[in-house]
């Protein structure tokens, strides 16, 4: 089968082009390399250089390709960021989503799969959040994933185009091969940024806020390896080869762990000391994101092998000491 992979320089589209290959799928990747990074990129991948807005590009590839399924993952994607540039987000996530849509239309592409994020629900007061929870982002980054997953939705209603969904919650990790692995600039995830200290290229990390009405007063997230989150990706698409029913799922652990806590593991991991700071609340941020996931492993059949959160941290730990500079060593 013949799939473009949107985005697929990116960390999560990375690693989604790697397993889509090792599966023997046909894959193109369109990346406009702006966060993305070349050399992420599976060498068996047609690599395409280019920008979901620019309609003629996703033509040309559409029909030389004959792409049958799209992955889509190219996003702007920083919660404290899109509360500054809200219109960078509603420019490149949702005009960039209204322009793909159009081509799939026009080239009668009928499947998607598309990165949507916990981001959409907002603060949520019940301890795990089901798919059907209130949507009230509290970030423009949110809002806009919220509008894209509405308009495949119409999309769907009016030119039969199907979709599967899948709301990320904090996703981390790296190839356990070691291959690929996270690589942003600048960095503002926390594993990272906790890894990054332990190396000792930064010489503490800052907490944003120990006062949310939480256990530790830190923020709680529900951490999901990245390469579990692929394998959902490609259930979501075997999904959709057999199913005519559009979905949405949750892709997350259903455990949470606060800011600390993450500290803590990536100190028993590491065996570094890890300085911290306490700073100010980060703008956007809800106090917990924590799954409802048991959708997706009923559909889907989806178990992530990921258990606990330190084999997490792990896979990242080890990606970060062998490519203490990423892609650019
Ligand atoms: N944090 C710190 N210090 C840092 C970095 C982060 O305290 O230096 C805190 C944040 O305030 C937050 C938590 O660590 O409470 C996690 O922050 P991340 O930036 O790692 O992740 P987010 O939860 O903000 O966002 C991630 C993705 C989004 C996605 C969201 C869904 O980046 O795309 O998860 O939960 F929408």
């Amino acid at each position: 089968m013949n799939v473009l992979v949107i985005g697929g320089a990116g960390y999560i589209g990375s690693h989604a082009v790697n397993k889509l290959i090792k599966k023997g799928y046909s894959v193109s990747v369109l990346d406009n390399l702006v966060t993305g990074h070349r050399d992420a990129v599976d060498q068996s991948a047609t690599f395409y250089l280019g920008d979901i807005r620019d309609k003629a590009m996703l033509n040309q590839i559409i029909q030389e390709e004959q792409i049958e399924a799209i992955f889509h993952f190219a996003a702007s994607s920083l919660v404290g960021e899109s509360v500054e540039k809200p219109l960078k987000y509603f420019n490149n996530n949702v005009v960039g989503m209204e322009v793909l849509l159009e081509a799939m239309q026009e080239n009668n592409v009928k499947k998607i799969i598309f990165s949507s994020t916990a981001a959409v629900y907002g603060d949520v007061q019940a301890p795990l959040i089901t798919e059907d929870a209130p949507k009230a982002p509290t970030s423009p980054y949110g809002e806009s994933k919220l509008m894209m997953e509405n308009m495949i939705k119409w999309c769907d209603l009016a030119h039969g185009i199907k979709f599967v969904s899948l709301r990320y919650f904090n996703v981390a990790g790296a190839l356990s091969t070691g291959e690929i692995g996270e690589d942003h600039d600048p960095e503002t995830h926390l594993i990272p940024i906790v890894l990054q200290t332990a190396l000792g290229q930064r010489d503490a990390m800052t907490i944003f806020g120990d006062d949310y009405n939480t256990p530790d007063g830190t923020c709680i997230r529900d951490y999901v390896h990245v390469e579990d989150l692929i394998d959902a990706h490609i259930l979501a698409l075997e999904y959709l080869n057999t199913n005519a029913e559009s979905q949405i799922f949750n892709l997350g652990s259903s455990t949470g762990y606060s800011v600390k806590e993450i500290v803590e593991a990536s100190r028993k991991v590491t065996g570094k000391e890890i300085p911290v700071k306490i700073g100010e609340r980060r703008a956007g941020d809800p106090a917990k994101l924590v799954a409802a996931s048991e959708k997706a492993r009923e559909i889907l059949g989806w178990k992530p092998a990921y258990e606990t959160i330190e084999g997490i941290i792990q896979t990242a730990w080890d990606w970060h000491e062998a490519n203490p500079e990423g892609y650019a060593n």
